[in-house]
C-alpha cells in the first residue's frame, strides 16, 4: 500500500522524524511561499497539507485536492482558510492556539512599552549622534504605569494582555464579540464596556481580534478620531483590522501620538508605504510569537494535527469540529 502524502509549505522549526515513519513527506524549501499555482499542483495528489499563514487556502484549492484529509495550519490565526469550504469537503483544519499566547503578549508588551516610551525613536536619535547633553524634554514618551488599557478581543492572548497590565497597576477596559464571564471579569479586573467608549477613554489601545469580514478595517478614520490625541495603537493581530490610509492620517495629523503594529495591510509592506516615513510608528515584519521555544511548540502542534487527521483521529486543534459526527 502506497505511503500518505503530505506537502508542508515552508521549512519547519521542529523534527519531521516522526511523520516521516508514516507518511511521504515534500517540503517547499524556498523562502518565499509557493505560488498558488504550485499549491494548486501540489494539492491535487496530497493526503495532508500543513501550511503557513501566506498561503491561501480557498475554496477552489480546496476543492482541488480531492484525496485531502486534513490541513493543518501552523498559526492560531486562519482568515487565508475558507473554513467554510473545508467543512463542506469534510476536511479538518487544524490551528495552534494556546502555545504561543504569552509569547504574543511578550511581543505586544514589548511593542506598547516601545511605542509609549519612544524607545526605537530613541536608539535612531543616538545612533545618528544627536544626543549633546541630558535635556528636560528630550524624547517625552506618555506613563504606561497607572495608565488605561483598552483591549479590542478578550481571548487567550487579550486575556495575556491583561495579567500583564496588573503588574503596571492600569485601568482595564475592554470589548468582545459577547461580554465574557463575570468571573474571569474580576480576575482580570476588566472591565467590558462599548467600544466607542473605550476608544475614547483609553491611553493604549491594543487589538487582539480575529480578523473577519465583520473587524475588516475596524479601525478607520472614525475610530481614530474618538481616541484621544496622546493615545497609542498597537496591532499584533491582522493588519487588515486597520486601514492603513486612516492610520497614516492619524499619525501624521497628531490624531493619535503613536502606534506599533507587527501586521500590515498588506504583507510584507509595501516599500513605497507612507506609513515607512512616519517616527511615530514601530512597524516589525509579523513576529510576535517568534520566540524559539514557541515556534518549536507551534511546528510540532501543527505536525500533530496533520498526523491525527491523517490517520483519521480527531485533531487535537480543530478549528472546524461540526466535521466530526
Ligand atoms: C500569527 O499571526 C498566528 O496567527 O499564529
Amino acid at each position: 500500500m502506497s505511503q500518505p502524502k503530505v506537502f508542508i509549505t515552508r521549512r519547519l522549526p521542529a523534527s519531521l522524524e516522526s511523520l516521516q515513519q508514516h507518511v511521504a513527506v515534500e517540503v517547499w524549501s524556498e523562502r518565499q511561499p509557493p505560488s498558488y499555482e504550485v499549491l494548486l499542483d501540489k494539492i491535487r495528489e496530497m493526503d495532508g497539507l500543513l501550511c503557513l499563514l501566506t498561503d491561501r487556502i480557498d475554496r477552489p484549492l480546496i476543492e482541488a485536492g480531492t484525496q485531502l484529509k486534513v490541513i493543518s495550519q501552523m498559526a492560531v490565526g486562519y482568515d487565508n482558510i475558507d473554513i467554510a469550504a473545508a467543512t463542506a469537503q469534510q476536511i479538518p483544519v487544524g490551528h495552534t492556539p494556546d502555545v504561543l499566547t504569552d509569547a504574543t503578549a511578550d511581543f505586544t508588551w514589548a511593542l506598547l512599552m516601545a511605542a509609549a516610551r519612544r524607545v526605537v525613536e530613541a536608539d535612531r536619535f543616538t545612533r545618528d549622534q544627536q544626543w549633546q547633553t541630558w535635556e528636560p524634554d528630550l524624547l517625552l514618551g506618555g506613563d504606561v504605569a497607572g495608565a488605561t488599557l483598552g483591549i479590542v478581543g478578550l481571548g487567550r492572548i487579550g486575556q495575556a494582555m491583561a495579567r500583564r497590565a496588573r503588574g503596571f497597576d492600569m485601568r482595564i477596559l475592554y470589548t468582545n464579540a459577547e461580554r465574557c464571564d463575570p468571573t474571569l471579569e474580576a480576575m482580570l479586573n476588566a472591565e467590558f464596556v462599548p467600544f466607542d467608549e473605550l476608544l475614547q477613554a483609553s491611553d493604549f489601545v491594543t487589538i487582539h481580534t480575529p480578523l473577519t469580514p465583520a473587524t475588516h478595517h475596524l479601525f478607520s478614520d472614525r475610530e481614530f478620531q474618538q481616541m484621544q490625541r496622546s493615545a497609542v495603537l498597537v496591532n499584533t493581530a491582522r493588519g487588515s483590522i486597520v486601514d492603513p490610509e486612516a492610520l497614516y492620517r492619524a499619525l501624521s495629523e497628531g490624531q493619535i501620538a503613536a502606534a506599533a503594529i507587527d501586521v500590515t495591510e498588506p504583507e510584507p509592506i509595501p516599500a513605497d508605504s507612507p506609513l515607512l516615513t512616519l517616527d511615530n510608528l514601530i512597524i516589525t515584519p509579523h513576529i510576535a510569537s517568534a520566540s524559539r521555544q514557541t515556534r518549536e511548540k507551534m511546528a510540532t502542534m501543527a505536525i500533530n494535527n496533520l498526523m491525527a487527521g491523517l490517520q483519521g483521529k480527531r485533531l487535537p486543534h480543530c478549528v472546524n469540529p461540526e466535521v466530526y459526527p
